[in-house]
């Protein structure tokens, strides 16, 4: 879609980059990098950043659906792709045609891939989802995961992977991902003593690769951090990152609003002395929360100017009074790299009470992303 709004999410490529290197760096040179690029790469334009992590050394990608490393596959990207999640039997056909790595833990979708290798005389590459501790998706005892690949079992479907997601790896105290790793262990022990050697074990999520690197095994599946994001503050210390994304406006109108002419719907917010307001075209319809109404701040010329009344569909009101000069060319930032006088995405994440990376994924297709 053409945008011709001063509206935008500026993705920087060099901080993309150089976060791919600082875990190329902080993971052993027998350890994959996944790069996680589901939903959009967080956001950030799949295609887009796939392929600067490709070219900074990313040796996989991880995707939630199907119909995401199709796009990959359509775009010409050869490298494998891991489906993490559930693939309907509809799909095999499309996962064996696109060279597609799925997940299985269900009879149903492992009954399906044998078949349609056997029909056609193709194999495929299978991952089996452990559940340890999560308890979302996946199998959780040795028993249930021997029997399904016994049942099951073809020369033309290659168990290259068995891995499980850790649900609590950003908390500080480590007690429950160490639980959770030694009943993926004790499963891995078990099933590869029925089943033979399985080559690529893996299980860590952005901050368990951070924080336990005795867990990286064959390969780490990092997601949110190649964006630039810390999981949790404490872990700032152990790799440096820099925030890939942020999002900026310019104002469309400014005017003085006076005592008694309250602003937006609702009247919410009635000044108590004359103030200078801008008006941005950015709104909840492109993902900036309704819940910074009266609460957020957009950084304008290196100071933060308070968000006024409701933010509204399309557009939103600030209180510019405080910030000096503003023109049709001034840049409002509402998040970027953490520099002097700009807004962290984590600072927003705590006031809304989410996480981060929420906030990037909900920047909608209205907003053009800019690489830069
Ligand atoms: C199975 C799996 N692995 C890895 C990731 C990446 O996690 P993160 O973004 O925390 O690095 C996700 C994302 O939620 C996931 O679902």
């Amino acid at each position: 879609m053409t945008s011709y709004r001063p509206t935008w999410a500026e993705v920087s490529l060099n901080a993309l980059t150089d976060n791919v290197k600082a875990f190329k760096e902080h993971i052993d040179n027998n350890c994959e990098l996944m790069a996680v690029v589901k939903a959009d790469a967080y956001g950030h334009g799949l295609l887009e950043c796939a392929e600067v992590m490709i070219e900074a050394g990313a040796n996989r990608l991880g995707v939630a659906i199907i119909e995401e490393a199709m796009e990959l596959r359509k775009a010409g990207i050869k490298l494998p792709i891991l489906v993490f999640g559930y693939t309907p039997r509809a799909a095999v056909q499309d996962a064996m045609n696109h060279d597609i790595t799925l997940t299985v833990f269900t009879e149903d979708v492992l009954k399906e891939i044998v078949h349609e290798t056997e029909q056609r005389q193709r194999s495929m590459i299978i991952h089996i989802k452990v559940d340890s501790g999560m308890h979302r998706i996946g199998l959780k005892r040795s028993v249930d995961i021997i029997q399904l690949l016994e049942q099951h079992a073809s020369p033309l479907v290659q168990v290259e992977g068995i891995f499980t997601h850790f649900s609590d790896a950003d908390n500080e105290d480590p007690a429950y991902t160490e639980q959770q790793f030694d009943h993926f262990l004790s499963v891995v022990e078990e099933v590869e003593k029925a089943h033979g050697t399985i080559p690529t074990k893996h299980c860590c999520n952005s901050a368990a690769t951070i924080s336990f690197p005795h867990m990286h095994m064959d390969m780490v599946r990092v997601g949110v951090s190649l964006y630039g994001l810390y999981p949790g503050e404490h872990m700032q210390e152990s790799i440096p990152l820099h925030q890939v994304m942020s999002l900026r406006t310019k104002p469309v109108m400014v005017k003085t609003v006076h005592p008694g002419e309250p602003i937006s719907y609702g009247r919410s917010y009635d000044p108590d002395n004359p103030i200078k307001v801008a008006t941005v075209p950015i709104g909840y319809g492109d993902g900036l929360p309704r819940s910074l109404s009266n609460q957020g701040e957009i950084v304008v010329n290196g100071k933060r100017a308070p968000i006024v009344g409701k933010v509204c569909m399309d557009q939103t009101m600030v209180d510019i009074t405080s910030v000096g000069e503003v023109r049709e060319k001034t840049e409002f930032t509402i998040f970027g790299e953490s520099t002097e006088g700009h807004i962290p995405l984590q600072e927003i994440a705590d006031q809304l009470n989410t996480i981060h990376y929420e906030l990037t994924c909900q920047i909608g297709k209205r907003i053009p992303r800019k690489y830069v």
